[in-house]
């Protein structure tokens, strides 16, 4: 099985792990990526990104001879693509990306092939990832074109895998296998069975896009919800973390925690794909993400309502969230380049802890600098804490008493009861 080897195409946070949990295996695996720096990295069994045990794992496959990169696709039994899928500057899908890796594998493809679709894709991706390949290999046959057997296997398998824990989920998870055909989902089931411990289960290939779309939705509705009970709650002058942490008290209640806003290519992306299918139908959908999405302009008002004009801010946390050097639409960036046009004159000290270069967005701006922790305390006047990174977890209020603090995460939570307050 697979004896010709598994080709994976984008070699990023899920095409990377993926390529090394199967070649991990004994499988034969080439990494595809149109970054040739990236190539050369993992070749010389390097990675490109920051992930607990991702290292060790590509290092190994590398030196045992089961995984190389390359930026040609070379014949293989399954491809399974794993390139980004964005949304565009209106919200709308962009699957251009998806598009370019159907066609650099359409020419090597033979009968018998089996092609995985891993990018979180609106309903019907998978359609017209079997349509681009019809279009550029009209000697094959394609299961889309409805005519009992098919030379080709097409399927959706999407992607639930945690950062910073990759590499145990991309084992241990349950999988969603959405075939076009039932003979889709039963061949590209074989894959996942290669390196998968959880259950494998197949559907169709729309009812998979969906459900995992609806997964992030559930996630990004659950968020809003709380995001909006911060709002409400600094409008009535009430702590939102005591009265969530009462609410969560009733044995059936579990609210999320607030934030300074959705970041990551995945919450803050994959309800535009519900929204656009059925904009009609998707109103909680779509407040959802305008809540979210508002957030940090709520938390840039709030700093601007405490800071003076050259004031010397810490802004503790650039990553989208928590333990990880993920910069990609995190909104404690679009925090940053807000304060940094409301207070031109303050001075702003970013502090990662996993990156040793701003972002782009941020590198040419003379007023935004990183610094260490310690430094960034000291000189402050205003803290505004974005990221709850464990690097900040022994922080306490007492150690930030002489300054103004805009704690988004509420890792700095006032220690007393409320009562105790007001006496
Ligand atoms: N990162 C996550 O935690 C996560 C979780 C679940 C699902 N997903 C989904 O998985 C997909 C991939 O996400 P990612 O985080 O791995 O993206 P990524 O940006 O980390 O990696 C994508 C890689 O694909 C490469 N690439 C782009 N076009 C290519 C092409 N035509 N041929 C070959 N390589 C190409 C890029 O150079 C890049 O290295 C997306 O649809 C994403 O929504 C991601």
């Amino acid at each position: 099985m697979f004896d010709n080897g598994i080709v994976v195409v984008g070699l990023g946070y899920i095409g990377l792990p993926t390529s090394a949990a199967i070649a991990t295996q004994g499988v034969s695996v080439t990494g595809i990526d149109v970054r040739r720096d990236v190539v050369d990295a993992i070749n010389l069994g390097k990675v490109p990104i920051v992930e607990p045990d991702l290292d060790v794992a590509v290092a190994g496959a590398v030196a045992l001879g089961t995984l190389r990169a390359t930026t040609e696709v070379p014949s293989a039994d399954a491809f399974m693509l794993a390139v980004p899928t964005p949304s565009d500057a209106g919200k709308a899908p962009d699957l251009s990306y998806v598009k370019a890796a159907a066609e650099s594998i359409a020419p090597v493809l033979k009968a018998g092939d089996v092609v995985i679709l891993e990018s979180t894709s609106p309903p019907g991706t998978t359609r017209r990832v079997s349509e681009w390949i019809a279009a550029a290999r009209p000697d094959l046959s394609l299961p889309h074109q409805g005519e009992g057997r098919h030379d080709i296997y097409v399927a959706h398998c999407p992607e639930r895998v945690l950062p910073g824990r990759i590499m145990v989920e991309i084992v241990e998870n349950d999988r969603l296998v959405g075939g076009i055909t039932r003979a889709c989902a039963e061949r590209a089931a074989e894959v996942y069975s290669l390196f998968c411990r959880g259950e494998i289960v197949l559907t169709d290939a729309t009812t998979a896009e969906m459900a995992k779309l609806v997964e992030n939705s559930f996630r990004d509705v659950n968020i809003a919800f709380a995001n909006e009970l911060a709002g409400i709650c600094d409008h009535l002058d009430l702590d939102v973390w005591e009265v969530i942490d009462l609410a969560n008290k009733h044995p059936r209640v579990n609210i999320l925690k607030p934030g300074p806003g959705v970041g990551g290519h995945c919450i803050a992306v994959d309800p535009w794909f519900i929204v656009a299918a059925a904009p009609e139908q998707s109103r909680i959908i779509r407040t959802a993400r305008e809540i979210n999405d508002a957030r940090p302009h709520a938390v840039v008002a709030q700093t601007v309502s405490l800071a003076k004009p050259d004031s010397t801010i810490a802004v503790l946390g650039l990553a989208f969230k928590a333990n990880v050097d993920d910069l990609r639409e995190s909104p404690a960036i679009q925090i940053v380049e807000l304060l940094d046009e409301a207070l031109p004159d303050a001075r702003l000290l970013a502090v990662e802890p996993h990156v040793d270069a701003l972002p782009p967005s941020l590198a040419g701006r003379d007023s935004v600098s990183l610094a260490p922790l310690g430094t960034a305390l000291a000189a402050a006047d205003v803290v505004l804490l974005l990221v709850d990174h464990q690097a900040f977890m022994d922080l306490t209020l007492a150690d930030l008493r002489d300054k103004q603090v805009v704690d988004t995460r509420g890792l700095l939570k006032a220690a007393t009861n409320p009562l105790e307050r007001t006496s």
